[in-house]
């Protein structure tokens, strides 16, 4: 199944590899003597701060460099630096930092505590934990809807796709720079946005400790780590406010009635959309609409918060093999789009892009829904997502799609 998923997500974002153009080594090797000033002669940054491009895939190299000279990947040191390279250019030095040998790198596993203009820890510093780094770098945390890196970066880091960058002996502090901005979506990929949108600050550093040197945990066995549920101030408050919301939608959000949508677990600024599109009448419904009406923006934020920190029961559905194979593939031939490009390989939606969770949902409301995007009954969707999707949906397939997303888990 992981095999499946992760071909199809390489289908969907892998660059069109067959128009590129092919590297010269040697022409690379004259043309990258300008960067080794940051990136050392052998590929090996000359500091914490310039990444390690000894042994990297080449693609990765071209498709990062494009990204540099479009900005959209935005770095303001290497913009001028791509901004001068032709396609010829930065195929030929893909070529040549892809030949090198990243061996030589030195580990700092101690979190880059050797690197100048570090200062002084915090006094409850987090002490960067290789193992912990191990541990979700190869199980990944469902919880959270983080993947496991392992399926895309390779066994300790060393990617077989090459797309998907190498991480292995990578400086720590380059690697959580990466994952913060990430996080902070000023580097732009929709898995590492959600992944790293997820990770708090401690498992970064753990990351980080963890790919510049992964020989050095490789004895350890891995575990999975449950961190504790992030209970914040709105989701107290919303759960006060939540009150008058019980008697359809059941106390913590799992509704025992299959036409009122479960709430528990869904994500937090879908939730909170939703609220404010009943109440501004974009999103159509009589009885949310009467509900909704005296919430305050602040009510919203906190009542969203509130549902998604509980847990969904699981849905009525049954697994259906039509279903899957819509939810994962698509149709191509019928221009259906594969669910799993924005609810998730688990049907958790993406919290940050606004895409719901459908699993654990009740085959009755997801029914409905697709029925209403499909009619246009509801059309509070941006850019027509779903309803150019839905419109092309039969009705076995909404059946079938509904029995098989209420059966995730
Ligand atoms: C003045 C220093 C400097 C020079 C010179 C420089 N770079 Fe960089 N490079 C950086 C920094 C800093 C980053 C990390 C940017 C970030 O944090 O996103 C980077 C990142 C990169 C990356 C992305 C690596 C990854 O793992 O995603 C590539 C590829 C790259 N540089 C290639 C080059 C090439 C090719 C040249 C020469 C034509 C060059 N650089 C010259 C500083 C430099
Ligand atoms: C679905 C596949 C996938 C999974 C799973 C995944 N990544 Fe990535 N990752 C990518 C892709 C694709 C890129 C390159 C993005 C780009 O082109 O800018 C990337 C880039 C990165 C980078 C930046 C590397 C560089 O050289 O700049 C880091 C660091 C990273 N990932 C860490 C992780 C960690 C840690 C995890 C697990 C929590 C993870 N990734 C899970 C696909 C994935
Ligand atoms: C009288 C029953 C009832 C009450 C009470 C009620 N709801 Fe609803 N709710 C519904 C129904 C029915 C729908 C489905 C509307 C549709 O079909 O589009 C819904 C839909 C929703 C949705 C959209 C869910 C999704 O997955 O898109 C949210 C969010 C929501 N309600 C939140 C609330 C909140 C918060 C309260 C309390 C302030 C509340 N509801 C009170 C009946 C109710
Ligand atoms: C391009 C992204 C995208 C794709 C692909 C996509 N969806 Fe959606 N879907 C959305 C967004 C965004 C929403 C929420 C719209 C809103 O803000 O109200 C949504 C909402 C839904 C809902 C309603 C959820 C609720 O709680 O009310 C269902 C059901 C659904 N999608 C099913 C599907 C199915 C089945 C497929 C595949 C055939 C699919 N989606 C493909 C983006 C997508």
């Amino acid at each position: 199944m992981n095999k499946i998923i992760f071909s199809l997500i390489l289908a969907i974002t892998s660059i069109n590899s067959a128009l590129a153009a092919t590297g010269n080594v040697e022409a690379g090797k004259t043309k990258a003597a300008t960067c080794a000033a940051c990136h050392g002669a052998n590929g090996i940054g000359a500091s914490e701060a310039f990444p390690n491009l000894a042994g990297q895939h080449a693609d990765y190299i071209v498709k990062q460099l494009k990204a540099f000279k479009a900005g959209t990947r935005v770095d303001p040191v290497m913009a001028p630096m791509a901004a001068g390279l032709s396609e010829q250019d930065m195929a030929d030095v893909g070529a040549y930092f892809a030949s090198l040998n990243r061996s030589g790198a030195a580990a700092v596993a101690e979190g880059g505590s050797e690197s100048a203009g570090q200062t002084a820890a915090a006094p409850v510093a987090h002490v960067p934990n290789a193992s912990a780094g191990k541990s979700l770098y190869e199980l990944g945390d469902p919880s959270r809807n983080i993947g496991a890196c392992i399926g895309c970066h390779g066994k300790e880091g060393n990617s077989e796709v090459l797309i998907y960058p190498n991480l292995a002996k990578q400086h720590s502090q380059y690697i959580e720079k990466q994952l913060h901005d990430f996080k902070a979506t000023t580097r732009i990929n929709f898995a590492m946005n959600q992944f790293a949108g997820a990770m708090t600050d401690e498992d970064i550093a753990d990351m980080g400790a963890y790919l510049a040197d992964t020989q050095a945990v490789a004895n350890v066995k891995v575990k999975r780590v449950t961190p504790a549920a992030i209970i914040t101030e709105e989701a107290i408050a919303g759960k006060a406010k939540a009150a008058m919301c019980a008697s359809c939608h059941g106390a913590d959000g799992n509704s025992l009635v299959a036409m009122y949508p479960k709430l528990a677990g869904q994500n937090a600024e879908y939730l909170t959309k939703q609220l404010q599109e009943f109440k501004s009448g974009v999103r159509k419904d009589p009885v949310m609409a009467g509900m909704v009406a005296a919430l305050s923006e602040q009510d919203m934020t906190d009542l969203g918060a509130y549902f998604a920190s509980q847990k969904p029961t699981a849905g009525n559905g049954s697994t259906s093999t039509l279903g899957q194979q819509l939810y994962f593939g698509g149709d191509a031939s019928r221009k259906i789009t594969a669910c799993v490009a924005c609810h998730g390989a688990s049907g958790k939606g993406m919290a940050k892009a606004g895409f719901p969770a459908v699993a654990n949902q009740s085959v009755e409301y997801l029914t409905a829904q697709l029925t209403k995007f499909k009619t246009k009954a509801r059309d509070n969707d941006r850019n027509s997502m779903m309803r150019n999707i839905a419109k092309r949906l039969k009705k076995n397939d909404i059946e079938a799609l509904t029995q098989f997303m209420s059966s995730m888990k």
